[in-house]
């Protein structure tokens, strides 16, 4: 079969964001702009002649034309083999795990996360390296180098394979293999989990209910949950994904997931809920009228690990994000393990995991996940609580409160202000690091100020270091008022507040977050100028 080069000229702004290359799905449909991008990557990650590549998405609109392109053009440039999921579907999670156990090269995956699906939304597309994660930042700017230099892009004509379908076929030399998209990243699950014991659970008088919001995790759920663990059938809401995500936004947190929140904070409400993301990495933890934060569920996990199979022989560490909360640092040390700080953003959580310094990690952002992958992981998550809860055969209140009363409570909050003027969110920051030096030693809310610092990483691996990743007042007590600007938001800035106060007193950990943290929230607006410079009263949302 013929190899063409096609001519091609440069797209601007094609430089992949935290997450890969995010656009409007119009902007990918321009003529070469795809290719030009795909190209760009083959030729930035070395030799991978005769090699296997992993392609996948998350079902959104645009996903089933991009992996064609893809499947042509990895034929005309040179792979041995793509594993592509049927009909183009794999969960990020899942895309993870198939090229970990394939020792695949590395994959494409298609997906703008959470961000609303269809012809006139977002679709996006990110390389992870053989690791199974995401590209470093040396390989996305290699590849946006050469996105800014491109004059020719190679691919094959030839009939779009049937991705309808498993089985294999060859394209110009290239082995095509359509995989279940499902049964690799069940297969892994079942290895780390009880799945008796949860079968168990879920046959006793225990229910759930599992959001997939229309997206990815609808059949991996279904599979898992119904058809594996033995939930009633509709277990799943929204399970069957399409391209548009049934017009919502899927992403797991309580303004998104309203239908799963009605639904635990309904009558008759199942003991326990969770949903995940449009790609299946996020995740939302939920009991019977009870809300588990993030940083709280990364905690009870790390805290719990013995009690899961995969987990049993001992976790090597834990790692947070800066602004996730405090609460699995006193794991931690209540377990004599080491627990790492990292800037946000889960390629941080890479060199941690490979260098076995941890074993699980997580972000306030709806993001848990451990070294069984390289991605934050959705289902992983859920499936540690069912398998908590059938271990220990009490109610997700329960199981927080009484770590609570171990470890202390660290009341969080984040506050998000959208779509703000960039300067003026700059001038917000700016604000708080000019009284650096005025607030330590002061009070604010009632705790003393001990520390003010923009927050930097080193990592411990590569020695790279990551500066300005957010701007810190530290409480004495570990309190924390942490402001940063988004590096995700796509219209203006989006400046994130996030509030954690430390409580050990058993008696006053029973109170609602938000009034937990009135002083702080008070003290945050006056340092900052914040509702002055936004022109805002309120945060956009409150997790
Ligand atoms: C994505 C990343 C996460 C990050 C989150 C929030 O989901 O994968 O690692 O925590 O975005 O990032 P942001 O910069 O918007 O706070
Ligand atoms: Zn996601």
């Amino acid at each position: 079969m013929l190899i063409h080069s096609i001519a091609t000229t440069p797209f601007e702004g094609q430089r992949p964001g935290t997450s890969g290359l995010r656009k409007k799905v119009k902007v990918f449909q321009q003529e070469h702009y795809l290719e030009n991008f795909v190209q760009s990557v083959f030729d930035s990650i070395g030799d991978y002649s005769g090699q296997t590549l992993v392609v996948g998405g998350d079902g959104r609109f645009y996903n089933l034309e991009a992996t064609q392109t893809i499947l042509k053009m990895a034929a005309a440039s040179g792979f041995g083999k793509v594993l592509v999921g049927q009909n183009g579907i794999l969960s990020t999670p899942a895309a993870s795990c198939v090229i970990r156990k394939y020792n695949a090269y590395g994959g494409l995956i298609l997906s703008a996360s959470h961000n609303p699906a269809g012809p006139e939304e977002d679709f996006g597309i990110k390389y992870n390296m053989g690791n199974g994660g995401p590209a470093p930042e040396s390989v996305t700017e290699a590849v946006f180098e050469q996105t800014g230099k491109i004059e020719w892009y190679q691919t094959i004509q030839c009939d779009d394979v049937d991705l309808s379908s498993t089985g294999t076929t060859e394209i110009a030399g290239m082995t095509v293999e359509v995989i279940d998209s499902v049964a690799d990243y069940a297969e892994l699950m079942q290895s780390l989990f009880d799945f008796d014991a949860i079968r168990d659970l879920l046959a006793s008088d225990f229910r759930m209910a599992f959001d997939a919001m229309h997206a990815v995790t609808g059949p991996y759920a279904t599979t898992i949950f119904e058809d594996m663990l033995g939930a009633p059938k509709g277990t799943v809401m929204n399970g069957v994904p399409k391209t548009d995500f049934g017009g919502g936004h899927p992403d797991p947190n309580l303004t998104y997931a309203h239908e799963l929140v009605d639904v635990l904070y309904g009558e008759d409400a199942p003991d326990f809920g969770a949903a995940s993301d449009g790609d299946g990495d996020r995740n939302m933890i939920l009991g019977n009228h009870f809300f588990v934060t993030p940083s709280d569920s990364l905690a009870v996990i790390a805290a719990n690990a013995e009690l899961i199979p995969g987990y049993k022989a001992g976790i090597a560490g834990i790692a947070r994000s800066m602004p996730t909360s405090g609460a699995a640092d006193r794991v931690a040390e209540a377990m004599g393990l080491s627990c790492y700080e990292t800037p946000t953003g889960w390629k941080f959580f890479g060199n941690l995991m490979d260098d076995g310094k941890v074993t699980m990690c997580g972000e306030e952002s709806f993001g848990t996940g451990s070294n069984h992958v390289r991605e934050k992981d959705g289902l992983w998550a859920v499936l540690c609580w069912l398998n908590i809860l059938a271990a220990r055969k009490t109610s997700v209140e329960a199981i927080i409160t009484e770590h609570w009363a171990k470890f202390g409570r660290n009341y969080y909050s984040r506050h998000d202000y959208e779509g703000v003027d960039s300067a003026a969110a700059t001038q917000v920051l700016q604000n708080v690091r000019d009284q650096f030096v005025s607030l330590c030693g002061t009070e604010l809310a009632g705790r003393t100020v001990a520390s003010c610092d923009d927050f930097s990483y080193t990592d411990p691996v590569d020695g790279s270091v990551s500066e300005n990743q957010g701007v810190r007042v530290l409480f004495e007590d570990g309190s924390r008022i942490i402001f940063r600007l988004s590096g995700t938001g796509t219209s203006g800035a989006t400046i994130r507040i996030y509030l954690e106060s430390f409580e050990a007193d058993t008696g006053k950990q029973g109170m609602d977050a938000q009034d937990a943290l009135a002083g702080f929230i008070a003290a945050a607006d006056d340092i900052s100028g914040l509702q002055k410079l936004s022109g805002r009263d309120k945060p956009t949302v409150i997790t």
